[in-house]
């Protein structure tokens, strides 16, 4: 099957599987009190070990063409975060995100490789929906989904312990057929 990284590229970005080699980076992205303040908080290095074997490097297996990635910039070749298109905890919905390094915020860079993904989840994987959620203060993420094509319905509760810190979620979705019709009308 086609893999994200022979679709996801862009003007400035492109994205690549995480390796294990990977960990530093995440710890340094998870170790930010800003980065984390809406994804669960600073997670310790043990933490964030285990999100790297066990979210991200067993997900690749379990759901070919879905997971998280390395976003990098293209001029430099630095990591500019990650974006991702997997599952929600617990859920069958296939979500949408994306978590950067402070020093690459305001550049649109989210919502550039955002859109990349939305169309590659639609187009190559031919997933019907993707949704996404965010913490309901995060309005810099919230403006990322608009911005890119999902649409606000509402707060959502979710049941997985992951979940636990959080009373609710915005909840954002998009239907394949809607995401490419307006994309086509250029929106
Ligand atoms: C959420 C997050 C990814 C948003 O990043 P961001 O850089 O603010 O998002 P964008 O890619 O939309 O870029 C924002 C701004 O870059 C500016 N910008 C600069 N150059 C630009 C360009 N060439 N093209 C587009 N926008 C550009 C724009 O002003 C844009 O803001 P605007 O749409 O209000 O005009 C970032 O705050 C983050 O990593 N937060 C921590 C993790 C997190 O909360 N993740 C989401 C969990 S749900």
């Amino acid at each position: 099957m086609k893999g994200p990284s022979d679709s996801l590229t862009t003007e400035r970005l492109t994205v690549r599987r995480f390796t294990l080699d990977d960990l530093e980076m995440l710890v340094d992205l998870n170790s930010d009190p800003e980065v984390t303040r809406y994804t669960g908080g600073v997670k310790d290095r043990a933490a964030s070990e285990k999100m790297l074997r066990e979210r991200i490097l067993d997900y690749y297996d379990k759901y070919p063409g879905l997971g998280c990635w390395v976003t990098i910039e293209r001029a430099t070749g630095e990591t500019v975060g990650m974006h991702l298109l997997n599952h929600i905890h617990g859920e069958p919905d296939i979500q949408t995100g994306y978590i950067l390094f402070k020093r690459f915020w305001g550049r649109g860079y989210a919502t550039e490789m955002c859109v990349e993904v939305l169309r590659y989840g639609f187009v190559t994987l031919g997933l019907p929906q993707i949704v996404a959620i965010t913490d309901l203060p995060n309005t810099p993420s919230q403006h990322v989904l608009l911005k890119s094509g999902l649409r606000r319905k509402g707060e959502r509760k979710l049941a997985h312990p992951h979940y636990a810190a959080s009373e609710a979620f915005a909840w954002f979705e998009v239907d394949a057929a809607d995401w490419l019709a307006e994309r086509a009308r250029g929106a």
